[in-house]
């Protein structure tokens, strides 16, 4: 099977979380773009409306007639469904391999349960093998780096990239995360740091991944 086919699998798989009327948060990435067409197909008419933690993903849903709402105009969602570049097994997630890292973490806090679907190569021992996302303002990229480096990483700026909010991106290797929660709060108080793409104090609430034989779902 390939990675798309167990991306829709757990796209599919996600669908039954969505209730009629209800408004759906919804992340961004190749895995959602399947779970935002199966969304229209199945449920558009049902749905009362969205809210999008993208532009790319505003337009999809837009382009299927799917209405997407300010988040400052709906308040809290019941669902966030949403992808993720690395999960541990306690749903620690690392986020933003597609820059829409701090839309993201908005959409989730504004959430009371969120699905993360992905096909199964996503699941990790230890987070860090997928180089982390960083958002940061950009006169601060330097001065980040340098911090990043102390923490014991390797930062690169994705240069030409501009995030949705008008930031800059720097993608850090050779962490071993062991402890999320503790490098998610050390890295967001770096000053000129937006957000760190470590998704640990709000995690995922529920993980459906597909694989060869199916999905399987993991439970926080
Ligand atoms: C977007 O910024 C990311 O957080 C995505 O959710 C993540 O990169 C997963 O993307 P795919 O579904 O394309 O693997």
């Amino acid at each position: 099977m390939t990675p798309e086919e167990k991306k829709k699998l757990a796209a599919e798989a996600a669908l039954e979380y969505v209730t009629p009327g209800s408004i759906v948060g919804v992340g961004t990435g190749s895995t959602v773009n399947q779970f935002i067409d199966l969304l229209a197909e199945n449920m558009g008419d049902k749905i009362k409306s969205a809210v999008s933690s993208s532009e790319a993903s505003t337009e999809r849903m837009q382009q299927h007639g799917i209405k997407v709402e300010d988040l400052n105009t709906v308040g809290r969602m019941s669902i966030y469904v949403d992808g993720a570049d690395e999960s541990n097994n306690q749903l620690h997630l690392i986020k933003g391999g597609g820059g829409a890292l701090t839309r993201e973490k908005i959409v989730a806090a504004a959430s009371d349960q969120f699905i993360c679907i992905a096909d199964d190569s996503k699941l990790v021992e230890t987070l860090g093998e997928f180089p982390l996302p960083v958002e940061v303002i950009p006169m601060a990229r330097n001065l980040v780096m340098e911090e990043l480096e102390k923490l014991g990483g390797t930062p690169r700026w994705r240069e030409g990239v501009i995030t949705d909010n008008g930031n800059h991106i720097l993608d850090v290797t050779n962490l071993k995360i062991h402890n999320a929660l503790t490098m998610e709060t050390q890295i967001n108080q770096i000053a000129g740091v937006v957000t760190v793409g470590l998704f640990a104090h709000r995690p995922a609430d529920v993980l459906i991944l597909g694989g060869d034989n199916g999905v399987r779902t993991i439970t926080a």
